[in-house]
């Protein structure tokens, strides 16, 4: 793969994106990965109506380290003005160098009112919303990229004409996961569609869906052909992927398999960055050290997966409120324990099986009505 990946002013190396993911990627999370390799790393989903609504807990959310750049901003929304009202506040307060809007969400909440993986279906709402975006962060030179799924089911697809769409509005990229929204996170990414949209834009196109390790990567490239990839689950108590994926761009053989007692390492580290990042936002330093530790509890499983560590020990490490807690637990793990290589090239995080798409009345009738959904817009970022 020749250059990197060009975003507005910025050049990525390696191609690499962690993926926008609602409760994990986090300011904490987010420099736990970059600290291992180059790449894109986007911030949790904010969505445009908490934006302009300036609520506060959004307004918290939206957080980046002083040395983060490209600073890259997920932004759901379903209305075109919330959304350029939305972006002006990025751009008018230098707070990203990069907008990335969402339109793969697939949560029946979202989908039932028109938004997130529903939205495309309404072409002409869809193009409307994409070029109020760009028109609004352009004049900064603030790069909007988008991001999606194949369509609602396999019987209305919906990425080629969404990513013309989007192509046309300007953005820089589009990103697609190979899936549709009625499959969620169940079966296998869709690589060839990933391929066919590559052959159908000019602009670049990203691979989403499925890269477990380093050399999925560099197998979704050849397959493809994209000018990047996406990694969700994958990085999901492996940060390290991260390393991974620098150097298999690179053309470097070396992987990480690292011990337990490095595994330990990196799980201390990442239960401080995220003790850190929730006492910037705390009345008291215990209270961010317990919503820290709280948060950190999710990655647990992630972290020992594969690992012989007992039931008891894992309950424990999943209730943590306190780092001294922590390193009380981690100092009964065995450090020389390796890598449990059956862990490697597996799915992790969610893979739900299949559902129905809930839409709105009529949505699928409505292809050309480019009016915004009723209560489409959320109030909530993250989610
Ligand atoms: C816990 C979780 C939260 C997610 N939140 C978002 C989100 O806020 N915005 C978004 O565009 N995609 C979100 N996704 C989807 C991922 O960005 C990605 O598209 C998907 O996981 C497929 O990639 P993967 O196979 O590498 O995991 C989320 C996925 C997970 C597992």
């Amino acid at each position: 793969m020749s250059g990197g990946l060009r975003l507005g002013r910025h050049e990525v190396w390696p191609p690499v994106v962690l993926a926008p993911m609602a409760g994990i990627t986090n300011v904490g999370f987010r420099r736990l990965c970059r600290e291992q390799g180059g790449g894109i790393y986007v911030c949790e989903m904010i969505t445009t109506t908490a934006l302009v609504e300036r609520n506060p807990k959004t307004l918290r959310m939206i957080a980046f380290g002083s040395e983060e750049r490209p600073r890259s901003l997920q932004l759901y929304g379903t209305d075109p003005e919330t959304t350029a009202a939305a972006v002006r506040i990025v751009v008018e307060k230098d707070l990203a160098d990069h907008i990335d809007l969402n339109f793969g969400c697939p949560v029946p909440k979202v989908t039932r009112r028109g938004g997130g993986a529903a939205l495309p279906w309404r072409r002409r709402l869809f193009a409307r919303l994409v070029k109020a975006a760009v028109d609004a962060a352009s004049p900064a030179g603030v790069p909007v990229t988008v991001k999606m799924r194949k369509g609602i089911d396999d019987d209305h697809l919906t990425y080629v004409e969404a990513g013309l769409a989007a192509q046309e509005a300007g953005v820089a990229w589009v990103a697609l996961h190979g899936r549709t929204a009625a499959q969620r996170y169940s079966g296998t990414a869709d690589w060839d569609a990933i391929a066919t949209l590559k052959q159908a834009l000019d602009v670049p196109v990203l691979g989403n869906g499925d890269i477990w390790e380093a050399d999925d990567a560099l197998r979704m490239v050849a397959h493809t052909g994209v000018d990047g990839v996406v990694i969700g689950r994958g990085c999901l108590g492996r940060p390290w992927l991260f390393a991974d994926l620098h150097a298999a761009f690179d053309g470097r053989p070396e992987r990480r398999l690292p011990t337990l007692g490095e595994v330990a390492m990196t799980m201390r580290r990442h239960a401080a960055l995220l003790v850190e990042q929730f006492s910037a936002g705390s009345r008291t330093p215990a209270r961010g050290e317990r919503d820290g530790c709280t948060d950190f509890r999710k990655h647990v499983a992630w972290y020992l997966k594969g690992f012989p560590v007992g039931g008891e020990l894992r309950r424990s490490l999943a209730m943590i409120e306190s780092l001294a807690q922590l390193d009380d637990l981690l100092g009964k793990l065995d450090p020389a324990e390796p890598f449990p290589l059956g862990a490697l090239g597996q799915p992790r995080g969610r893979t739900n099986s299949p559902g129905k798409v809930f839409l709105p009345d009529g949505w699928l009738a409505s292809r050309d009505d480019d009016s915004v959904p009723e209560g489409a817009e959320l109030a909530d970022s993250g989610g």
